[in-house]
């Protein structure tokens, strides 16, 4: 069964795979994403700010993104998402298995049901992700030699811009425990679609406010990139079993 993994900043391709470029019209409009070839055709990629991160977050066709997975016959996807830590027990390099969120979005097309012929439906997000693919997610990360914090919660600003101090205080007083700009409403779509979906936040600052200036990491990111993407495509094949 074809699998999709969405990501963005630090990761824009799979190495350890060849997979072709391929264009997918949707009723939302044209997104591209990539195949993988021969052997690994069920693995879809798709960069979500564009094979050269050229979109930023609030301009990201998020309705064409997930169509296409979900026109491709994606039933598993697994996203990842670059974030500021807000928790300082998730400090940068941490990997968090985000389990909710608080969406701080506006301006952005939220739902593929907007009225009309695609009538109204109002989505219950109670439990966010998909629980199996997450659990599955969990299981096997110690043989990716990687650490995944089991739960925190993502707060989705606007963007393009990062926060200031006193909105980070905000944010942390609210709950939140990593900050970024994409989840929402990628998440949410793949539910109105009933996609098996489920996240993995990797802090790449501390949010603004917590040090006197924000620095993003730069060492280890693509090696913790690649063990992410390689125990991503394991999870999702076993989880679609
Ligand atoms: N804020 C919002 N989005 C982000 C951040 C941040 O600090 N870091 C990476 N994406």
């Amino acid at each position: 069964m074809p699998v999709g993994i969405i990501a963005g900043t630090a990761i824009y391709s799979i190495p350890s795979i060849t997979m072709e470029e391929i264009s997918v019209d949707t009723p939302y409009g044209e997104t591209l994403i990539l195949r993988g070839e021969g052997e690994n055709s069920d693995l879809i990629f798709l960069p979500r700010h564009g094979p050269k991160h050229s979109t930023p977050p609030h301009k990201i066709n998020y309705r064409a993104n997930i169509h296409a997975l979900s026109s491709l016959g994606a039933t598993h996807v697994l996203a990842a998402y670059a974030v500021g830590s807000i928790n300082t027990n998730m400090p940068p390099m941490s990997l968090v298995a985000i389990d909710d969120f608080i969406d701080f979005t506006s301006g952005r097309e939220v739902t593929f049901f907007d009225g009309g012929v695609n009538k109204v439906k109002h989505i219950d997000v109670s439990e966010p992700f998909c629980t199996s693919l997450r659990s599955t997610l969990l299981e096997l990360s110690a043989q990716y030699g990687l650490e995944i914090i089991p739960g925190g919660t993502y707060v989705c600003t606007n963007g393009p811009r990062l926060e200031s101090p006193a909105e980070v205080r905000m944010l942390s007083k609210l709950g939140g425990d990593v900050v970024g700009m994409t989840a929402i409403p990628e998440i949410t779509l793949a539910k109105e679609l009933d996609i098996c979906f489920a996240a993995v936040a990797f802090s790449v600052n501390w949010a603004a406010g917590i040090e006197k200036k924000i620095s993003f990491v730069e060492d280890g990111l693509s090696d913790l990139g690649k063990n992410l993407l390689d125990l991503f495509i394991r999870a999702l094949r076993e989880a679609s079993k």
